[in-house]
């Protein structure tokens, strides 16, 4: 009995004790500390486009390093695969880092079909995806999604801005050369259309597959049609190969070469002399006289000890797009709703100048038309002003 007494007339006072730590709890989530916000970067380490896959993660981490190492309140922890550019294994790599790893956030990728891919197993899952290069339309036309961001661009918008401006200089015939994947499928459309509108025409389209680089058949077919220029999309190691060919095949005085920016961005140390004079239209470029681009490009050549590309600055926005979204929700990712739409609404202070993103989450912005001068992408005009992507088919 007395053995009862005693216990009983414990209870009241450890149950006031543990009331008590509850209350504590309850009152502590201002100060107690979030768990770490996991970010999944999916991105080519090897191939053709490894260094485009390291130039983003670069920028990223600068963005982040920039914000002490949080974003939101939340201390950042990363997971990365690569995924080799190669669709065959994207399905697989997202699902690693979204169901083993289990990332908050995946950022990724560069290779069209990859982020295809990725896009899907995002929207399964409901996991935020920003897309930090690939350029598929489809991305943000049919399979536009509340949870999917991209702060880099289309295929369509560089191409579309060379068309227009090759049309306005009064340009009569182009030939089209690219690799076969939607990336330079979409690319080269878009300037078929704007120049044709204009009143130019594309009098051949040639295709190789990706990531192949032997180029010299192509070129000697472009010799023997002697167009009034050649627009083409490469990027990344294939870039390099092909501003040399074109050159080394003593095309470059004859016919000129014109392309979307990757063509010659994050490259021209590598292509040298075979560069020079080669017009691109990109969202970014050389030499941007604005104070947010000379401190990222400062803040990039400090950590790295290299030169910031248009990669790397599409890195850069993706952390800064991730950390308006988190810090409109305090760095709770449960929010979805308040989160995405933070990060509807951001104005983000990007290097390649004032960023806003499409009611399809893809951002607008000018395209600036580029001359190669030297070692580097020098500004000679504004392609197309806060171009925007149609968005065909989204329904958001
Ligand atoms: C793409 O696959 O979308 C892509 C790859 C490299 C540069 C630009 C676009």
């Amino acid at each position: 009995m007395k053995k009862n007494r005693t216990a009983r007339s414990r209870v009241p006072g450890a149950l006031a004790l543990w009331a008590a730590a509850l209350a504590l709890a309850a009152a502590a989530p201002a100060r107690a500390e979030q768990p770490k916000l996991k970010v999944g970067l999916m991105l080519p380490y090897t191939g053709t486009y490894a260094a485009l896959g390291n130039a983003i993660t670069n920028g990223f981490k600068l963005a982040v390093a920039e914000r002490g190492g949080r974003l939101g309140g939340r201390e950042i922890e990363y997971f990365s695969v690569d995924d080799e550019s190669d669709p065959a294994k994207a399905t697989e790599n997202a699902s690693k880092l979204i169901k083993r790893d289990q990332v908050d956030v995946l950022v990724g990728t560069v290779h069209s079909g990859v982020a295809l891919a990725m896009a899907k197993v995002a929207r399964e899952t409901n996991t935020l995806l920003i897309v930090a290069n690939a350029g598929a339309g489809d991305l943000t036309g049919p399979l536009c999604a509340p949870n999917l961001f991209r702060t880099s661009f289309t295929n369509w918008q560089p191409g579309y801005a060379m068309g227009k401006v090759a049309a306005e200089q009064k340009k009569k015939t182009a030939v089209t050369f690219t690799w076969k994947y939607a990336a330079g499928e979409e690319s080269v459309n878009g300037f078929k259309e704007a120049f044709e509108a204009g009143g130019g025409k594309v009098v051949k389209q040639l295709y190789v597959p990706f990531p192949q680089v032997e180029f010299q058949s192509y070129l000697t077919e472009i010799a023997a049609l002697k167009p009034d220029l050649v627009y083409v999309f490469f990027a990344g190691g294939g870039a390099v190969k092909f501003v040399k060919d074109y050159a080394g095949a003593g095309l470059k005085a004859s016919i000129p070469l014109y392309g979307a920016g990757f063509l010659t961005d994050g490259t021209l140390e590598a292509q040298g002399d075979a560069a020079q004079g080669v017009i691109t239209t990109l969202h970014y470029a050389d030499g941007l006289d604005n104070p947010k681009d000379k401190a990222f490009r400062a803040g990039y050549q400090n950590a790295y000890k290299a030169e910031a590309d248009v990669y790397a600055m599409q890195g850069y926005d993706s952390a800064q797009l991730l950390a308006a979204g988190l810090d409109g929700v305090k760095g709770d990712t449960s929010k979805r709703a308040q989160l995405f739409a933070a990060m509807e609404k951001a104005r983000i202070d990007s290097p390649r100048g004032p960023m806003t993103l499409s009611k399809a989450h893809n951002p607008v912005n000018d395209i600036y038309l580029r001359r190669v001068e030297g070692k580097q992408n020098k500004v000679i005009g504004i392609a197309a002003k806060a171009l925007a992507d149609p968005a065909r088919g989204c329904k958001l």
